[in-house]
């Protein structure tokens, strides 16, 4: 999604803003600008592209020169990716650069033609760019207060009004925008990494907030133009967390840096052997009656859920439903009082899991969220809150973030089975001490497994199409494998309940069809074994991941690859299971030549519909 950047200080405001938005790039974009007041005048420099384009223009026209602008790297949503259509977007007195969508850009538009204005790009920026130049008084912020009103949507505004060259405004509505302070200097962003290398301390804006930001200092008005004091938050963690640190990918430093990421999130949530859920609001007696449960998130969040859903029917005997937040939102859900809706985010601020939150709360239903962005409005809007405690994920596939998702629900459902005494406090104190066990056993098959799988996905280049099968939590965990390897390599892949192939997804399957099957489950091993042979023989190439007790059974020629994972509680083995398919991803990725850290037309925080 969009990245939304702003300086006010005495630095070089044209490094400031490329080089922070380069900290954004993990978001996904097609195109960057600056524009920046140059002698009282703004001066824009935009372009269709990656920053290193933006650099090459600036090279080439000579970067402004000033210590007061605002910088944006777009995912085009209202006109293809070029020039034109690439931000900031400017009114005769004002420029701004925008995340998000204003839903009623096109009557605005007609609105603003039929008074004459014309527009030169396709965008629904644009539109807000001429409206606030229509609507000027003279005083920015009433004029933004009168903009705002006019405005539907989820939308963050970085403005500049040239009658203002000493400094620059902000307003968020759904869409995040925090905004950094210094000594004398202030920054807006559209999230924390972008001003880490300058300051940790920031305020996150609230919705119809106005931020004027100086020199002095930043001010905030509300909706009503009162002045308000916000909290100070600080950043607690450092630049190093968002830099590479010697790894050639994110994608890469964030599989290796699982076994921390769960060990930080389990830690502080166990007490003498037993979850402790206390300080995020849980305790056996809230949670004791809930009838069912709804997990409610996207993409791998999702996947995580699905998880959970096993997970959770097995310990607690809850029925667990989970669905994806874009189609729960618009199918009138049953749910509400006495039920329980999860969502599941990384950013906590993915638009559909907001909308699915506030519907669930609507509902009456009570809502708990397991979110990684500190302070996001999922975070900050649920009933009951579980921080994931991976730090910054910054490559756009997640994995890290899904690793620590898995660990909070465990120990959610860990904590519900107790409440429901379906299980006793020995076999819960069994199944935390082999979730204790889990950074280590990740950390082992990340040693273990990494060149076998780079040697595998040298075998993958070619593939035009994959599947990825299994029962059970294998097939829980092949969706998240099978969208892994879409997301960073374009190949396309599908994951499917092994038992269900011959209803006729196994006519598709030939020497061209690479299978991945994840057999880790010693209930249906036999089964999916069986599975395995059926499109063995039809000439699939079989990739295997499974347990070392499996890989001793398992019959000559079977398999053409196996990838071997110790033995741990069953219930447990998604842990461990899903670190060969992210690196099976990850390599395949590079073979084709692919970036794993921003993968064409994919964003990391999806904040539009
Ligand atoms: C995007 C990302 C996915 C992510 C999904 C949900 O599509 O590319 O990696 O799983 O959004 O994001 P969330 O922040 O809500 O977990």
């Amino acid at each position: 999604m969009c990245g939304i950047v702003g300086y006010v200080g005495s630095r070089d405001c044209s490094e400031v803003l490329v080089s922070a938005l380069t900290k954004l790039e993990y978001r996904g974009y097609d195109s960057a600008g600056i524009a920046v007041f140059e002698n009282n005048e703004i001066i824009t420099v935009k372009t269709k592209g990656k920053l290193k384009d933006l650099e090459d223009k600036l090279g080439a026209v000579g970067k402004p020169q000033g210590h007061i602008g605002i910088g944006h790297t777009r995912w085009a949503t209202h006109g293809e990716p070029s020039d034109v259509n690439s931000h900031p977007h400017s009114g005769a007195r004002v420029t701004i650069v925008h995340n998000g969508i204003i839903e009623n850009y096109l009557d605005l538009k007609e609105f603003l033609i039929s008074k004459g204005r014309e527009f030169l790009s396709d965008t629904d920026t644009e539109v807000v760019a001429q409206l606030l130049d229509y609507m000027y008084n003279g005083n920015p912020v009433e004029t933004i207060d009168s903009v705002m009103a006019e405005l539907k949507g989820s939308f963050a505004l970085g403005i500049m009004f040239k009658d203002y060259p000493d400094r620059v405004f902000a307003v968020r509505r759904e869409s995040p925008l925090i905004v950094g302070v210094n000594e004398g200097e202030c920054f807006i962003a559209s999230d924390v990494p972008a001003i880490l290398q300058y300051t940790r301390d920031y305020y996150l804006l609230e919705h119809d907030e106005i931020a004027t930001l100086t020199r002095e200092g930043v001010t905030f008005v509300d909706e009503h133009l009162e002045p308000i004091e916000k909290e100070l938050k600080t950043a607690d963690w450092d630049m190093e967390a968002a830099e590479k640190g010697g790894y050639p990918h994110f994608m890469i430093k964030e599989i290796n840096e699982q076994p921390s990421a769960i060990q930080m999130t389990i830690t502080p949530r166990i007490k003498n052997g037993l979850p402790c859920l206390e300080e995020c609001g849980i305790t056996l007696d809230k949670i004791k009656d809930f009838k069912s449960i709804t997990i409610v998130a996207c993409g791998t969040a999702m996947h995580a859920g699905m998880v959970g859903k096993y997970v959770i029917e097995d310990l607690a005997r809850v029925p667990v439903t989970v669905d994806i937040a874009s189609e729960f939102r618009y199918r009138n859900p049953i749910v509400g009082k006495g039920d329980l809706v999860i969502i599941v985010s990384q950013s906590g601020e993915t638009a559909d899991s907001l909308a699915a939150l506030r519907l669930a709360k609507q509902k009456g239903a009570t809502t708990l969220a397991i979110v990684n962005a500190k302070g996001s409005s999922i975070a900050r809007e649920a009933d009951m809150l579980i921080y994931t405690l991976a730090g910054p994920e910054i490559a756009v596939a997640s994995t890290k973030a899904y690793i620590t998702q898995l660990s909070v629900i465990y120990l959610f459902a860990f904590e519900l089975a107790l409440a429901k005494e379906t299980i006793s406090p020995a076999e819960c104190k069994r199944l935390v001490s082999a979730l204790r066990k889990m950074p280590e056993a990740v950390q082992y098959v990340i040693d273990s497994c990494e060149e076998k799988c780079k040697f595998i996905a040298t075998k993958l280049i070619n593939a035009e199409s994959l599947l990825y099968i299994g029962r059970g939590l294998d097939y829980a965990l092949s969706m998240e494998g099978s969208l892994k390897l879409k997301e960073v390599s374009y190949i396309h892949s599908e994951s499917y309940a092994a038992g269900e192939l011959k209803h006729g997804t196994i006519s598709l399957i030939d020497e061209e069809m690479p299978v991945i099957s994840v057999a880790t489950q010693t209930d249906v091993i036999p089964k999916t074994i069986s599975n395995i042979v059926e499109v063995k023989s039809r000439g699939a190439t079989i990739i295997l991941v499974c347990t070392d007790a499996c890989a001793r059974k398992l019959k000559e020629g079977v398999a053409d690859y196996v990838i071997e994972i110790p033995h741990s509680d069953e219930l447990l083995m998604p842990i461990t299971a899903v670190v060969p398919l992210q690196l099976l991803a990850y390599y395949t990725s590079i073979n084709r030549g692919n970036d794993p850290d921003k993968p064409r037309n994919l964003a990391k925080s999806v904040t539009v519909e």
